[in-house]
């Protein structure tokens, strides 16, 4: 080939590459939607720097290179930021960390200026989307995204319903905008996942395309339903003070009640950088946010000019990239497992792939309408999620890669595990096998859920072990577990004295669970631990809860008539009856104690009461636990179930709602008349 039919090649793969990438920008930052992962979109990304890099002559305005983000969109006015929101280079590996630091001190030297002992800070980069907030003496007056850098979108109606965000600050220059990272926390995006799948809606793939997609609501009534927090991480336009560091910056936002990041620290080192950096790697699984890398900073702002913009990007700072949370790999084959209640639930298996620093070769494909929806099939590429330590979800496909002939998945008709006929109810999007008490694949699910933290917590006692447990014939429902002796354990090969003697006391000291959790490790069809907790409140035992009928469970604050039908119809089979009954003769909770119950005889006996507003001399738990101590009970929203709402000041929607529903009002005096026994005529 010749040079020129060499740069004629290349000249065609740098269109094609923008004509790519822009393709997935839209998707990305418009959409909220991407269809290729992080690190697929940054390898185009890099290759088309480097063409460009190649042949200076071929880069144009509209490159991706050249531009931030996407073009703002319609539907909100355009914002002019007074100061570009930049991005920021990437660093993947340890050497191009220590080569920017090379590059620039080369860059201070050149410009005569002493680079000295340069310090840096280290912040957590936040997977989120960039905020621009303007206080005007100190009143928030406009919130924006970063749009294309320059011009960006105004958000201000949807960035106001963010509870955490202050709303004015006191002793405020005449103007500051602050930036930051618009989040959803980790378990409220799994939350709302739910409630969107549940809802026959697309789920999001991570916790930032949601953000984005809260933040740029049309209707800020449906982004003030998503707990959107935000992370403060600088400051653009200023007029009346000046800042001479980036970590004075931080402090000055910290002590005017912005939010901000506990952890950033400040370092005198390139080493103590790295070092940082692989500490919050190790903390990356435990954080309630997502965070893709490290962002470091040169402390002194008198530097940032010094060192200037290449691009759209500053020189004084970079981001030291994770290894990414989504990942493309072919999905093999679609099993359907049997979930503990006989729920088959379809699972990818994966051609192995690195996913967030971990192997995955197995993800949830959720339920079977959300596999229809999404239209994943064997044979396809599909783009992997892994966030936190949720179960690893495969997040879409890429049908323009699939292979020829890939067949829609079929949900079984019968059950893999027990090869019972499946039954598909009309309201739900799982198919279900019905052998709820003889199913070897419910019975194991069964058996983890009971020993599962949050359920009895037996230390020790994970999914191997309870399959090794089940195929030993040692036990074969959970009642077995309290049966076991030291002695058949210890003949198990790879269990010593030490850990069998440990784990008959782990199994030993579950006894002492208490009742409400007990009730949740039963696993009755629609009792999660929220639920388990109510029903232990109001019913006290498991006796008085079987005794009741449905009508009176669905009396229940947050129990609707399906799930007190469920639970009455458990509760009535003989053969689950059997296994409590053997539960109990082994020593389990299955009331509450004493000091557990609400008082009888109280004043407030059998009445729900919910507070809302500030009252002025209580907190809400102080209230609570007088309320509690009358004998009542006090729930968290207003219902036809409600027998009183304490309002205090500036309550809000609540009290709204407790007035259409002709709930009465009481005010703090009300409150002592409650607990004296006075009590408002119905
Ligand atoms: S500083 C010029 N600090 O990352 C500095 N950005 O890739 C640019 N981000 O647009 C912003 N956490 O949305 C900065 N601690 C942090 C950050 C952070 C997340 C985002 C931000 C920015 C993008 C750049």
């Amino acid at each position: 080939m010749t040079d020129e039919d060499a740069d004629r090649d290349e000249a065609k793969r740098i269109a094609d590459l923008r004509e790519q990438l822009n393709h997935h920008i839209v998707l990305y930052h418009e959409k909220d939607d991407p269809e290729i992962s992080d690190e697929e979109y940054d390898n185009l990304y890099a290759e088309l720097q480097r063409l460009e890099a190649k042949h200076p002559e071929l880069i144009t305005g509209d490159s991706p290179t050249q531009r931030v983000g996407s073009a703002p969109s319609t539907s909100f006015a355009p914002v002019e930021h007074a100061i570009p929101m930049l991005s920021l280079a990437n660093a993947r590996t340890e050497e191009e960390l220590t080569s920017w630091e090379t590059r620039i001190r080369n860059h201070l030297i050149r410009r005569d200026v002493d680079p000295g002992q340069l310090t840096y800070v280290t912040e957590p980069k936040i997977d989120g989307l960039a905020i621009s907030l303007t206080y005007e003496n100190g009143k928030l007056v406009q919130g924006a995204t970063r749009g294309n850098g320059r011009v960006g979108e105004d958000v201000t109606a949807n960035i106001e319903t963010i509870e955490a965000l202050p709303k004015e600050i006191e002793g405020a220059p005449a103007l500051i905008e602050v930036r930051g990272e618009v989040y959803l926390p980790i378990a409220d995006f799994a939350a709302l996942n739910q409630k969107r799948v549940d809802a026959g809606l697309p789920a999001f793939a991570n916790p930032r395309n949601s953000a984005a997609g809260s933040i740029r609501q049309v209707d800020p009534k449906a982004a003030a339903e998503r707990p959107l927090a935000v992370w403060s991480y600088g400051i653009g336009a200023v007029d009346g003070i000046s800042f001479e560091s980036h970590s004075e910056e931080m402090s000055w936002l910290r002590d005017h009640g912005f939010q901000v990041n506990p952890d950033i620290a400040v370092h005198d080192s390139i080493e103590a950088v790295l070092e940082r950096c692989h500490w919050w790697l190790d903390r990356r699984d435990e954080l309630d946010f997502e965070i893709d890398g490290v962002v470091i900073k040169v402390d002194t702002i008198g530097l940032w000019n010094e060192l200037g913009v290449a691009g759209r990007e500053p020189r004084w700072a970079i981001a030291w990239k994770f290894p990414p949370t989504t990942a493309t790999t072919k999905l093999l084959d679609i099993v359907w497992n049997v979930g503990r209640t006989g729920h088959m639930v379809p699972f990818a298996m994966l051609d192995p792939v690195r996913v967030g620093g971990v192997t995955v070769s197995t993800a949830t494909l959720h339920n079977e309408e959300d596999l229809a929806r999404k239209d994943v099939r064997a044979g396809d590429e599909v783009v992997v999620l892994r966030a936190g330590d949720v179960i690893p979800q495969v997040v879409s496909a890429l049908p323009q890669k699939r292979p020829e002939g890939a067949q829609k998945p079929v949900p079984p008709k019968v059950c893999p595990a027990c090869g019972t006929d499946v039954v598909k109810p009309e309201d739900s999007v799982f198919s279900i096998c019905p052998n709820r008490a003889g199913c070897p694949g419910q019975i194991f699910q069964h058996i983890k859920h009971f020993v599962s933290r949050g359920a009895m917590d037996i230390e020790g006692i994970g999914e191997k072990q309870v399959a090794r447990f089940l195929e030993e014939g040692l036990i074969s429902d959970v009642a077995d577990l309290y049966d076991l002796r030291q002695e058949q354990l210890q003949e198990l090969d790879r269990m010593g004295e030490t850990s069998s003697a440990n784990l008959i006391a782990e199994i030993d000291k579950s006894r002492e669970v208490p009742f409400p959790r007990v009730l949740f490790a039963l696993g009755l069809i629609g009792v999660g631990s929220v639920t388990a907790e109510v029903l232990a409140d109001e019913f006290g035992s498991i006796e008085a809860l079987r005794e009741a009928d449905p009508e009176r469970i669905e009396q229940t604050e947050g129990i609707g008539p399906i799930m007190a039908q469920q639970v009455a119809e458990s509760l009535s089979d003989d053969r689950t009856w059997a296994m409590i009954e053997r539960l109990k003769a082994a020593g389990l909770k299955l009331e509450l104690s004493e000091d557990e119950r609400r008082p009888e005889g109280g004043p407030l006996e059998g009445k729900t009461v919910v507070l809302t507003g500030t009252l002025p001399d209580l907190t809400r738990d102080e209230a609570g636990a007088m309320v509690k101590r009358a004998g009542g009970k006090v729930t968290g929203s207003v219902s036809k179930k409600t027998d009183y709402v304490i309002a205090g000041e500036s309550a809000g929607s609540k009290l709204e709602k407790a007035e259409k529903l002709g709930v009465p009002v009481l005010d703090r005096e009300g409150l002592d008349r409650l607990l004296a026994g006075e009590l408002p005529a119905d």
